[in-house]
């Protein structure tokens, strides 16, 4: 399964460097990432105790309390089932008094832990990274976003009464974003695949901001098929992940039967084309 892979992938990064540096996103595809960690932790001893984390956005005016805040989320999902301390878990205060002050510090603090080693990314329907909504600067860093509809569509869902979802949110940039060190996008299900065959494959667009991943030289896109559906290149991606070395250990694992990787650059080279092949890839 995708989502297998990406928890292989972060906890492999995470023992490789107990002090990692993480970005973390919200949403339902990354529900059963944050519960196979959790599953690591407590069967395999994977340990959160040295690393600190960074969520991507909180919306505006919920306090961590609310229940659909996203540090409710995160700590219901991930924060108090594992070993991370509670410190060094950061995301935007959305019941700041002063957002845009709250905006400048989160930047701030990204800054002063050495910026983010590694980028989990979810992407929504509107293709947004984070809340980076249509027409965000491909440049841009946290600060106030307000929700497009699609979004408000998207998400609504989960609040009772809908109409309480929040109209803004803090987000980090397109820019904090592709400051990143390493970043990993994770998308599953029919629903998501003509979003993401724009974002990997269109032309890039601050309509659309996952497309400024490709300007990354770091970024691995994890699909399903369902997600991977229509997608021009699916057989170079499959041949890639069957094949390139650097998916090795990954391709050993028994629990990844149909994982299915869209190489977008190569992980270890800095390299920031999808396609043509190049050194192999
Ligand atoms: C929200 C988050 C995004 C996330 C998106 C996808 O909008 N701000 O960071 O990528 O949800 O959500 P889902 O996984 O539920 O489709």
């Amino acid at each position: 399964m995708a989502t297998e892979l990406v928890a292989r992938v972060i906890a492999k990064e995470l023992r490789d460097n107990p002090r990692l540096v993480i970005g973390l996103a919200t949403g339902r595809t990354m529900e059963s990432v944050y519960a196979r960690l959790v599953q690591m932790h407590r069967e395999e001893g994977l340990d959160f105790s040295a690393c600190h984390t960074f969520n991507l956005d909180e919306y505006v005016g919920l306090p961590g309390s609310h229940r659909n805040s996203y540090r409710h989320y995160m700590n219901h999902n991930l924060f108090l089932n594992v070993n991370v301390n509670l410190e060094n878990t950061h995301l935007p205060n959305g019941a700041a008094a002063d957002i845009e002050a709250e905006c400048d510090h989160y930047e701030k603090l990204l800054a002063q832990c050495g910026g983010i080693d590694l980028q989990l990314l979810g992407i929504g329907l509107a293709g947004h990274l984070g809340f980076n909504e249509p027409v965000s600067s491909l440049r841009s860093r946290t600060r106030v976003k307000v929700l497009s509809p699609v979004t408000r569509a998207q998400n609504a869902k989960l609040f009772q009464p809908p109409e309480e979802m929040p109209r803004r949110a803090i987000t980090m940039g397109v820019g904090t974003i592709l400051d990143a060190r390493r970043c990993l996008l994770l998308a599953t299900g029919e629903d998501k695949a003509q979003i993401v065959a724009r974002a990997i494959e269109g032309p890039v667009t601050s309509m659309l901001s996952a497309t400024a991943l490709q300007f990354h030289p770091r970024c691995v896109i994890v699909l399903d098929e369902a997600a991977a559906s229509q997608l021009q290149e699916t057989d170079y991606y499959r041949w890639i992940f069957e094949n390139e070395p650097q998916w090795q250990t990954y391709r050993d694992e028994a629990t990844v039967p149909n994982g299915h990787v869209t190489k977008v650059n190569r992980w270890n080279k800095e390299e920031a084309q999808i396609s043509p092949v190049r050194n192999g890839i």
